[in-house]
């Protein structure tokens, strides 16, 4: 089964100062997705921004709002991240010990659930979650930073968990270190939704970011199967 590809392109790497403009730029260059990377201080070392900014921002694009938790406990903030736009809520699958429940709670706020992983843990976690997943974010670089080096031992990851999804309606999502050069890597063996930060916000403007989009899309598409 071919899922659509899509470009997720994290606004970590975005000018913080007029985040508004950014996502509207960035949806009107042709990025399907946003990705919102979140981040606690405590599951990663680095905060970034919560629930208060992704309100301010849903109003400037009608592109799907992917939230990428990287917070511990996650449980606590799924409602509010629920309330606040998300499409998606990705929690990781390192931040608490009871998945089941965090994929069945953002389900019944009506939202699609997706776990994420860490470079060193196994995508067999996921083996008895399949019924309750949306999508799987295989991370490619460790999780708190943007601008980092690409892992390629993720490729082969990303491979075995295109295996484990077989003809599942779960979407295929890597993130980190994601460029033209490494895109084809992860889109030869399934990966459909691509997260860039560093390289899509290069520049300034749609008609800047609708290059670095096309460039990465362009890329991607051609090593699909
Ligand atoms: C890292 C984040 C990524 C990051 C990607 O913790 O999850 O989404 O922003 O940035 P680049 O594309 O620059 O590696
Ligand atoms: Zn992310």
């Amino acid at each position: 089964m071919t899922r659509p590809l899509k470009i997720a392109p994290s606004i970590l790497a975005a000018n913080f100062a007029k985040l508004g403009q950014e996502v509207a730029d960035v949806t009107e260059a042709g990025a399907e997705w946003i990705h919102l990377d979140v981040m606690d201080g405590h599951f990663v070392p680095n905060i970034s921004y919560g629930p208060a900014v992704i309100k301010a921002l849903r109003p400037f694009s009608t592109a799907v709002f992917d939230c990428h938790l990287m917070i511990s406990p996650a449980d606590p903030y799924l409602e509010a991240f629920a309330d606040a736009g998300c499409d998606v809520i990705t929690v990781h699958a390192e931040a608490g010990p009871h998945l089941h429940r965090s994929l069945q709670k953002i389900r019944s706020l009506g939202k699609k659930a997706g776990v994420s992983l860490n470079p060193a843990t196994p995508v067999s976690v996921l083996e008895h979650v399949l019924d309750d997943l949306d999508l799987i974010l295989i991370m490619s670089v460790n999780p708190g930073f943007g601008g980092q080096k690409f892992i390629p031992a993720m490729v082969e990851k990303t491979a075995q968990a295109n295996l484990l999804i077989g003809n599942r309606p779960i979407e295929l999502e890597v993130d980190g270190g994601v460029t033209a050069e490494t895109a084809p890597l992860v889109t030869a063996v399934g990966a459909n939704v691509l997260v860039a930060g560093s390289a899509v916000f290069k520049g300034e403007g749609v008609d800047d970011y609708r290059k670095t989009v096309d460039t990465l899309r362009k890329a991607a598409e051609g090593a699909r199967a």
